[in-house]
This record gives structure tokens, C-alpha cells and sequence, in this order.
């Protein structure tokens, strides 16, 4: 079975072999766009190319990028732990063109990827394309249209509207037509009885969507308007720990490779087990695995938990998870700050700012859990 760094590994090999520039992720905090508090797609840094602000350094990147989806726009916290897809920071992976190749590059490099490297089932996979929105004047996606015509049945491309096939990094900004790929990970028997392609979108638990391909030709403008860009910009966004868990063939994010360690860990610590069902104990090892991450990368960044703006979500989440072991795992010592280890060396090659400051991130977590196991 391929391992998630090795899944990591081929995405950014493949698009290198594409004439890609490999760049690191940027923080996770943002701290000069007053748009956004945290970075929330792998695009963010690279706004100002899109905008023609700045002229990029290389035509074509890739990356994998911490991202934190928490606040504003796109915000999934209340579903994360409660079901097995969503979390707080994730790794996304994506490739850019900047005024460079557009939408028969993107789409076919992502189908070969994914068919032919990582060899998913292409019975398996759907995809979307914009259906077009006549208020704001923006056509049908029929170039999109036609490249998947080229590489998948018809009967499993499917048009979307502007919630789903409109991609936005927040009330203003760049922006354009998308094009998702989904994944039917549900066993044979199911999938006879109804076909994949109508539960693609609609909140599907072993539907579920992997990679967006984001066609960037306009901008949001403060008033509401959307102002065309001089140049035309392929955005793409894949959810890794989504993408592991299709590639090792796991019911859950939580039951690959990138969080086994950690709930191993709750365990041995809590001497609870992790049943991976839907019961609040459950929900707390989940919770756990997936905030530790968030908090430890985010402190890391350089934002410590506070009692406004940025700092004040990250005590939020910490707080949820204290929450959780308190109540569901009854466990009342600090526990978080105890798997900052194993998560440095397990992102070690990845995101080395965690290793490199790991007592300091320990030192912080564990003095917010001390203060709020106090009040508990
Ligand atoms: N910017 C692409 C995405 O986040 O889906």
C-alpha cells in the first residue's frame, strides 16, 4: 500500500515532470490580506499574480499548502470529528498556471494522475463542469465540457451551479468556473442499487469530492461585480487526506496513514479504544486527531492563542478538543500538548517549522489547557 508521503511524493514528481516549480506551503496565518484571517486554498499566496499585482517568479507551481477552513467563507469546524471527511487544517495539494497553460492541460494532467499514477478506478470517478449563471453573465463551461468528453463517459460528467462549479476565495477576490473530480468509494452491492452519480454534492459520506480545478478569469470586486482579468489562471485545489484514504481504500480519513499514529496515541494516553463508529467517544478521538494538527501548525506559524481575531479561533478549537477529552474520554490533565512529538516527526521532511519549535508549541498548549481545565 502506497504511504501518504509517498502519495505526496508522486503529486509533486508528476507536476515536476510538467515543467512545475516545487515551492513550500505558506503560513497558515495570514497576515498581510485583511480579506482573510487564515489561508483557506492554496491560491492565497499566489493572489496577486492572478490579480496582475505581481508578476510570478515562475509560470507554473505546485505545492502541498496547510490550510485552515475555520472563519469566513469557507468554515467546516462544526463538522469535523462528527463525520470522517472534514477538518480543520488540511493539506491541500495544487498546481498553478499563471497566465500559462489553461484548461486542456489542467484537466488532462489531473485525469493521468489520478488514472494512470495513482491508478483510482476510473469507474469510480465523476466530474462536474459549470452550468453558467446568465445574471452575472458568465457562459457554460463548454471547453471543460468538451476535454472530459475527450477522457470519461458523458454519463458521469455532470453540470453544477454557481455553490458548487463557481470557485471564490472569499467576498472579493479572484475567482472563476471549476471543475471537480468525485470519488464513489462505496461498496458494489450499493453502488448497483444506486448509481454515483446522484449523490455527487450531496453531502455523501463515501461520495465525496478529491480535486478542484479552478479556471481563474475574474475578480469579486467590493460592489459585487465581476471584473474580467487580463490574463486567464488554472487554480487547482486536492484534499490529500482525502485522497489517502481513496488511495489505501479506507472508510474514513481518520483511518489512514496520516492519523492512525495520533489516535494510537489518545489511546495508550486515555486507555480508551477508537472504534471509528459514531459515538461521542468516537467523535473525541476523531476531534483530537484533527485539532492537534491545527493548533500545532498555527502556533508554529508564529499565532498564539489569544482572545481576538486569529488567536482567539485557535483557543476556540483548542477548547473543543479540551472539551471533548474532558467530557467524552475522561481524561482531566492536559493531553493535546502530549502528541506535539509525533507529530513533528511525522511531518519532519513536510513542514520542518513544527520540529524545529516543538517544545515551545508543547510549552503553549499546554498552559492554554491547563487555564481552561481550571474553569472546567
Ligand atoms: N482554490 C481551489 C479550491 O480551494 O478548491
Amino acid at each position: 500500500m502506497m504511504t501518504s508521503a509517498q502519495i505526496r511524493q508522486h503529486f509533486l514528481d508528476f507536476f515536476k515532470s510538467k515543467q512545475h516549480q516545487i515551492v513550500p506551503s505558506a503560513p497558515i496565518v495570514v497576515k498581510d490580506d485583511p480579506t482573510l484571517l487564515f489561508t483557506n486554498a492554496g491560491m492565497n499566496q499566489f493572489k496577486d499574480y492572478f490579480l496582475g499585482n505581481k508578476k510570478p517568479v515562475y509560470a507554473r507551481v505546485a505545492d502541498t499548502q496547510k490550510c485552515l477552513r475555520v472563519s469566513g467563507k469557507h468554515n467546516d469546524l462544526e463538522e469535523v470529528g462528527v463525520d470522517t471527511y472534514h477538518h480543520t487544517m488540511f493539506e491541500m495539494l495544487g498546481n498553478w498556471s499563471f497566465g500559462d497553460y489553461f484548461k486542456a492541460e489542467a484537466i488532462a494532467w489531473s485525469w493521468e494522475l489520478l488514472t494512470e499514477i495513482y491508478k483510482l478506478d476510473k469507474d469510480r470517478l465523476y466530474v462536474t463542469v459549470f452550468e453558467g449563471d446568465p445574471s452575472e453573465g458568465i457562459p457554460a463551461s463548454t471547453i471543460a465540457l468538451a476535454e472530459w468528453k475527450k477522457l470519461i463517459p458523458e454519463d458521469r460528467i455532470l453540470f453544477g451551479n454557481k455553490k458548487d462549479n463557481f470557485w471564490e476565495m472569499g467576498d472579493t477576490g479572484p475567482c472563476g468556473p471549476c471543475s471537480e473530480i468525485h470519488v464513489d468509494c462505496r461498496p458494489e452491492e450499493e453502488r448497483k442499487k444506486i448509481p454515483g452519480r446522484e449523490l455527487v454534492n450531496k453531502d455523501h459520506p463515501q461520495v465525496i469530492e478529491i480535486w478542484n480545478n479552478v479556471f481563474i478569469q475574474y475578480n469579486r470586486l467590493k460592489d459585487g461585480s465581476l471584473q474580467p482579468l487580463p490574463m486567464r489562471h488554472v487554480d487547482t485545489g486536492m484534499g490529500f487526506e482525502r485522497l489517502v484514504r481513496v488511495i489505501q481504500g479506507k472508510q474514513s480519513n481518520y483511518d489512514t496513514d496520516i492519523f492512525s499514529g495520533t489516535i494510537a496515541a489518545v489511546e495508550k494516553i486515555t486507555g480508551k479504544t477508537y472504534d471509528a463508529g459514531d459515538s461521542k467517544q468516537a467523535i473525541s478521538f476523531r476531534v483530537l486527531a484533527d485539532h492537534i494538527r491545527a493548533i500545532s501548525f498555527t502556533i508554529a506559524d508564529g499565532q498564539l492563542p489569544s482572545n481576538t481575531g486569529a488567536g482567539y479561533v485557535i483557543r476556540r478549537i483548542l477548547r473543543r478538543a479540551v472539551r471533548y477529552y474532558y467530557s467524552c474520554l475522561d481524561y482531566h490533565q492536559p493531553l493535546l500538548y502530549q502528541l506535539v512529538p509525533l507529530l513533528a516527526r511525522q511531518f519532519e521532511n513536510v513542514f520542518p517549522e513544527l520540529i524545529q519549535q516543538q517544545d515551545f508549541v508543547s510549552k503553549v498548549i499546554r498552559e492554554e489547557e491547563d487555564a481552561f481545565l481550571r474553569t472546567l
